[in-house]
């Protein structure tokens, strides 16, 4: 009797447990056509920051910031992904979850040497350093390992490894150093809107260096720096040292991300402009938190951002997922009429891949779709397109709705305002105040008109100028089936050339 009444009570389990999941599953759609087809989003559930950005073994490793209970931020944890080529992610299980701290961002490094004295001495080591919020108690920077190329991390024993009593105080991004032989750390005071930087032989014990605040953009808090040794183009071997950090963007009220450029000496960063001089990475509202590749082959400098802005985060109206990463951009600094000036180039180069379609020497007056060109729904672009002359107002990319004429994307170029702009303003959904604003970038004296799109479902990346000029911005077209024309507004508008690669 007793077992028969078990029994029943654990059939009535099940049976509600299946109906709240059904219930569940069916409460909300799934958008599946929303969802990038080669940049990163998790299976389910929401990211934010990618973490612990690093090339190992053959494989791109991104950690990012991760609910894996839910689609709202919560829980923070990391999660795991690797690629080998840029394009094709795989989603690993859960690599650090949350205890009593939440697990915020932070970087991984290869103790190639064992200078930490951690895990196998036998085996290869990862070393994980990232912020452990308590949440309204403080911030510190913990440690984890791992042995299995990033697979599993233990939490180090004796955590904190760096604690200076703060409510606000992380995100560490880590280098090494080469010139003064040490481990080179930039964390982030949010508030004091300010980085320190921190220098350690062993990873364990960390000393302050110095401290860089109170210059360029000082509106927002300042969240995930990073310092990098840049390659000036066209000036063999020389560089720069390039401070990067996530704070308030071009469009007051909206995220985005600054640099400076300057010196690192192994101990002091020094800017080279003004203290008022502000430099934006990408003059769209969703790209933020990025951070570079560790131990990239050929020492290039590479990284991602997470594509969505904290402004409408929560409003991302896609399902399982909620929040996705940016494209793999390459970085290096170029000479411009106005200083030293970040250029960014889309990973992998699709120049050096056979294209989809491409035209020579084309003549456009009023909207027109490429003849032997289809957008295909459900695939990725890259479109390399070239100006030769050009008296229109406007010109550039437009992507319209099939079924309705008013829902369409501009990706252009204002010759009236010398401007290059995405207008999302009828992309579809507006999520909230201020998101169908026209995000738009200056012209770049001395280059060429010359713009590259990567449209992939609901991201879209302009890198213009040859990668001088960079717009990312989100958008979430209602009807799914759309065309692609190049249009040309009150004038002619003569190409160079038009190259498609569909991204495979
Ligand atoms: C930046 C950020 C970081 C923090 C993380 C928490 O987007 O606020 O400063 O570590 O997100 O998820």
């Amino acid at each position: 009797m007793k077992t028969l009444s078990r029994n029943i009570q654990l059939l009535s389990c099940l049976v509600c447990l299946f109906l709240s999941i059904s219930f569940s599953s069916t409460a909300q759609n799934s958008t599946e056509h929303w969802r990038p087809a080669v940049h990163f989003s998790p299976t389910r559930n929401w990211t934010n920051d990618p973490n612990g950005l690093i090339f190992f073994k053959g494989y791109y490793h991104l950690f990012f910031q991760h609910n894996p209970q839910g689609n709202d931020w919560g829980n923070m944890s990391w999660g795991h992904a690797r690629t080998k080529d840029l394009l094709h992610w795989e989603e690993l299980p859960l690599a650090i979850p949350h205890g009593e701290e939440y697990i915020f961002s932070g970087c991984v490094v290869w103790d190639k040497d064992h200078v930490s004295g951690l895990g196998d001495p036998k085996k290869e080591l990862l070393v994980a350093i990232y912020t452990a919020d308590y949440p309204n108690k403080k911030q510190e920077q913990h440690l984890a390992y791992s042995n299995d190329e990033g697979l599993t991390w233990k939490k180090y024993d004796h955590n904190p490894i760096l604690d200076i009593q703060l409510l606000n105080f992380r995100d560490p991004n880590i280098i090494w150093h080469e010139a003064s032989k040490q481990y080179v750390m930039s964390i982030a005071k949010p508030l004091e809107r300010s980085v320190q930087f921190y220098g350690s032989k062993n990873l364990l014990k960390w000393d302050l260096l110095s401290e860089f605040s109170n210059q360029g953009e000082l509106e927002m808090i300042w969240e995930c720096p990073s310092l990098v040794e840049l390659p000036i183009e066209g000036r063999e071997k020389e560089s720069k040292w390039v401070l990067f950090n996530s704070s308030q963007g071009v469009q007051k009220g909206f995220v985005g991300m600054q640099y400076f450029v300057g010196e690192f000496n192994g101990k002091t960063f020094t800017n080279e402009n003004s203290s008022e001089t502000k430099l934006f990475v990408d003059f769209g509202k969703d790209f933020y938190a990025a951070i570079p590749f560790y131990n990239t082959p050929a020492k290039a400098v590479l990284w991602l951002a997470w594509a969505l802005s904290w402004q409408y985060a929560k409003e991302q109206p896609t399902y399982p997922w909620k929040g996705q990463m940016s494209s793999v951009r390459k970085l290096s600094l170029v000479d411009t009429q106005e200083g030293l000036r970040l250029k960014q180039l889309f990973q992998p180069d699709f120049t050096s891949m056979e294209p989809t379609f491409q035209a020579k020497d084309i003549s456009i007056s009023k909207p027109k779709m490429l003849n032997g060109f289809k957008m295909l729904q459900g695939k990725s672009y890259v479109i390399d397109m070239e100006v030769e002359e050009t008296n229109a107002d406007r010109w550039g990319l437009k992507w319209q709705s099939v079924d309705n004429p008013q829902e369409y994307t501009l990706v252009a170029f204002d010759e009236i305002k010398k401007q290059w702009f995405i207008d999302r303003s009828h992309s579809g959904k507006i999520l909230s105040p201020g998101f169908f604003k026209v995000d738009s970038a200056p012209w770049v004296e001395g280059r060429s008109r010359h713009m590259r799109v990567w449209v992939d479902h609901s991201m879209l990346e302009l890198l213009a100028q040859d990668g001088t000029v960079a717009i990312s911005s989100l958008r979430f077209p209602v009807s799914a089936k759309e065309n692609l024309s190049i249009f040309s507004d009150k004038g002619k508008l003569d190409l160079k050339q038009i190259t498609i690669w569909e991204v495979k």
